[in-house]
C-alpha cells in the first residue's frame, strides 16, 4: 500500500461530511467489510485510516479504470466523524489530506457540518469531489447494484431521473452559493477549477466505480508532484489518537504522510507539556483493507513508508497529544527536530 515502484506515495483522501450522510458506509462498501456494525451508536468517534491498494481500486472501478493508466499505489482514506462535537477531528483529517471527498445526502442536502467541511477544505486549499450519496432513496429508484452512474441513470424511469436531477442541481446551486463552481463530474474538464459531483449510493454501490475513478484521476493528474516525495527520507506524520494497547502500554495511532519510519529509530512526538523523545519499540500495521480502529491484531513490521496509517509503540507515549506531529530523527540533530516539533 505504500510506495510504488515509481516512488510515488499513496495519496491521502479525507472523507468529510454531515452526520449520517454516509461517510463510513461509503468506505465500508469500498472495503467490503462491516466496520459500521462495530461502531458504538454508529457514530464515528475516531479518525480511522484505510488503505485501498490499486488492484482493489481497479477491481471495484471495473471497466472505468485501466490500472496501467496509474502509477499511484492506491488510496489511503481517512474517515472522519460528522457529529458536531468533533470539529477538531474533522479539521485534523482535512489538513492531512491531499484530496477529499465531501459526502452529501442528496435528500438531506446542505447541513451545518457540510458547510463546516467546505470551510476546512477551502482554508487548506484541498481539492475535493462531492459524493452525492443515497441516490437509491429517490422515490421510484430502480437500483442496479455496483453499476457505474451512466448505466444506472439510463435504467431509471423519466420521473425518478428527473427527481434525482432536481436534487443534484440543488446541490450544485448550494455549492455555488458557497463559492465553488460545480457540475456533474462527467461535464467537468478541469477538476482544479470545478468541483465534480458524483451521484452514488453506499447501499447499492451505484456510482462507486465512478467515485474511485475520479479520485484516482484527481490524484494522478494534480497531485503527482506532491506525491513524488522522498519516501526514503525520515518519516513525518500526525498523531490521530493515543491509546493503551495490551502488551505495549501507551501507543499512538499515526498517519504517516512523508518518508519512512523504522523499528528502533529515535522519534520526536508532540506532547501535552513538551516534545517526547523516544525510541520506536514496535511498528504495528493493519493489513491493507483492514480498518485500524476495528483491528485488534496488527502485523508487526520493520519499516513503514508514506502514506500509511500505523500504530507506534514506544516508551513515554502516555503524554503524547492527538493532532501533534511525529518526526523521525535519523541523521539530523535532535535539537533541530525538537524545535521543528515545537514550532508546529
Ligand atoms: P457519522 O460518522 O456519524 O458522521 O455518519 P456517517 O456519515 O459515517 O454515516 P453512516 O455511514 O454511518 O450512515 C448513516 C446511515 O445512513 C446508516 O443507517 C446507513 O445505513 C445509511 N446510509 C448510508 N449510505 C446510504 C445510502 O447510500 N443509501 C441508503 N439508503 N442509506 C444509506
Ligand atoms: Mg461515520
Amino acid at each position: 500500500t505504500q510506495a510504488s515502484s515509481s516512488g510515488l506515495r499513496t495519496p491521502i483522501v479525507a472523507v468529510l461530511g454531515h452526520v449520517d450522510h454516509g461517510k463510513t458506509s461509503l468506505l465500508d462498501k469500498i472495503r467490503g467489510s462491516a466496520v459500521i456494525e462495530g461502531e458504538a451508536g454508529a457514530i464515528t468517534q475516531h479518525i480511522g485510516a484505510t488503505a485501498v491498494p490499486l488492484d482493489t481500486v481497479s477491481r471495484v472501478a471495473g471497466s472505468l479504470v485501466d490500472p496501467t493508466d496509474f502509477d499511484l499505489p492506491g488510496l489511503l482514506f481517512i474517515d472522519t466523524p460528522g457529529h458536531h462535537s468533533f470539529t477538531t477531528l474533522r479539521s485534523r483529517g482535512g489538513a492531512l489530506a491531499d484530496i477529499a471527498v465531501l459526502v452529501i445526502d442528496v435528500t438531506d442536502g446542505f447541513q451545518p457540518q457540510t458547510i463546516e467541511a467546505i470551510k476546512i477544505l477551502q482554508d487548506s486549499s484541498t481539492p475535493f469531489v462531492v459524493a452525492a450519496n443515497k441516490i437509491d432513496t429517490v422515490p421510484g429508484w430502480n437500483p442496479r447494484e455496483d453499476s457505474p452512474v451512466q448505466g444506472t441513470y439510463d435504467a431509471q424511469s423519466d420521473r425518478a431521473r428527473s427527481r434525482l436531477d432536481e436534487r443534484l442541481y440543488e446541490l450544485i446551486g448550494e455549492l455555488s452559493d458557497h463559492g465553488f463552481s460545480a457540475d456533474l463530474y462527467w461535464r467537468v474538464q478541469d477538476f482544479q477549477k470545478n468541483v465534480g459531483v458524483v451521484p452514488v449510493s453506499a447501499m447499492t454501490g451505484e456510482g462507486i466505480p465512478d467515485l474511485l475513478t475520479v479520485l484516482m484521476g484527481l490524484s494522478q493528474r494534480y497531485m503527482k508532484e506532491a506525491m513524488a516525495i522522498d519516501v526514503e527520507g525520515p518519516g513525518a506524520g500526525t498523531v490521530l489518537e493515543v491509546k493503551d494497547e495490551k502488551g505495549f502500554g501507551a501507543t499512538v495511532d499515526v498517519v504517516l504522510y512523508d518518508g519512512t519510519i523504522r523499528e528502533d529509530e529515535t522519534i520526536v512526538v508532540g506532547g501535552t507539556n513538551e516534545p517526547i523523545v523516544t525510541d520506536v519499540r514496535a511498528l504495528l500495521q493493519p493489513r491493507p483493507l483492514a480498518e485500524i480502529r476495528a483491528e485488534s491484531r496488527f502485523d508487526r513490521v520493520e519499516e513503514v513508508s508514506a502514506a500509511a496509517g500505523l500504530k507506534i509503540a514506544a516508551p513515554d507515549l502516555e503524554a503524547a497529544m492527538a493532532g501533534a506531529p511525529v518526526r523521525v530523527v535519523r541523521d539530523r540533530e535532535i535539537d533541530d527536530v525538537i524545535r521543528e516539533v515545537e514550532a508546529e
